[in-house]
């Protein structure tokens, strides 16, 4: 409907029952059909989550508190929000959603809190991590597109914990980025360099989302993983992970990030490649091909799965800059 053809009643004696259209009909006069819907349908939903459960002042209380609390610990280096969204499993059903993978593609996975735009570009083969009481570890990998074609010149971040289990950002005194780095795929798609051993770790956990996690009997850890983010124009963003094949929380990361697809298992450095890299025979191994969908493959998925989940809610949609909003015409 034309915004400014919009009437709002008199906005009195609301009820259970039709306070929500109420408050959706005066919300409506925004021109922005993409932001109109999705306020509308969180409204909504909020709304029905209060009918159905009974929502009592007490428990509402205590939400406004929670999320209080929640803003209260947020900081430049410390996003608690993001961190609920994670262990409620929003965060990765959001980059389902938004960065859709064909099968033979790999897939995306939650990028945490703990990425930084100051680490640096290293070259081929270079040491990211300085932390002496890791596991060394020679990483190998190539980058290609859905046909098995190099893409080269793909600008990619690394990053990962120290032995400790602990991000360098999260050490007091930080002066240099450590764990970290950035490569840029070569001519044949391929970027190398040398690492430690992920170790497993805990997720934030001294704040309101440990109090949520411990309240639901939930442990904070996240297997071991080393996260990868690649950006190349043309190509959609792809944030991942890679994650060690046995780690003991293989099946219940607390942020719900691990996939068959990206788990990995280490081999050991042979001789000749011990000898090619410049590394120790016997240290371990983590050799992977990453494989990228184009912008425009990843828009066409994501407008395809659009229409069918809507068509299933029985919902007739349109498309616009990429994003559904209802079909009124
Ligand atoms: C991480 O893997 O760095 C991470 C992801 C989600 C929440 C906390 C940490
Ligand atoms: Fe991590």
């Amino acid at each position: 409907m034309d915004p400014s053809q919009v009437t709002i009643p008199p906005l009195m004696d609301l009820t259970i029952d039709n306070i929500t259209e109420n408050v959706n009909l005066i919300n409506s006069a925004n021109p922005d059909a993409r932001f109109k819907y999705v306020l509308e349908r969180l409204v909504h939903h909020l709304h029905d989550f209060a009918r159905e459960t009974r929502l009592s002042t007490h428990e509402w209380m205590a939400g406004i508190q929670f999320l209080t609390k929640t803003g209260q610990i947020c900081s430049d280096v410390r996003q608690e929000f993001i961190l609920l969204s994670d262990i409620l499993g929003l965060s990765l059903l959001v980059d389902s959603i938004d960065h859709p993978k064909p099968p033979n593609s790999t897939e995306g996975t939650v990028l945490g809190p703990f990425h930084t735009h100051d680490a640096h570009s290293l070259g081929h083969g270079e040491l990211m991590s300085h932390d002496d009481n890791g596991d060394p570890l020679l990483v190998l990998c190539t980058v290609k597109d859905v046909n098995g074609k190099p893409v080269s010149g793909v600008k990619i971040d690394i990053w990962e914990t120290d032995s400790s289990g602990h991000y360098d950002v999260q050490h007091a005194g930080r002066t240099e980025p450590d764990g970290r780095c950035i490569m840029t795929s070569d001519d044949k798609g391929d970027f190398w360099f040398k690492a430690i051993v992920p170790v497993p770790y805990p997720i934030p956990h001294d704040g309101p989302v440990g109090q949520l996690l411990k309240t639901l009997r939930r442990h904070p850890m996240r297997p071991a993983h080393m996260h990868f983010m690649f950006d190349k124009e043309g190509y959609d963003h792809l944030i991942t992970a890679l994650y060690l094949r046995g780690d003991p929380y293989e099946t219940s990361d607390a942020v719900f990030g691990v996939k068959n697809s990206l788990i990995v298992e280490l081999g050991k450095v042979d001789k000749a490649t011990a000898e090619k890299y410049g590394v120790d025979e016997g240290i371990a191994l983590l050799t992977h091909d990453f494989v990228l969908v184009t912008d425009e493959e990843s828009k066409r998925l994501r407008e395809e799965n659009s229409r069918k989940a809507l068509a299933k809610l029985g919902k007739k949609v349109k498309i616009v800059e990429g994003l559904p909003v209802p079909d009124v015409d």
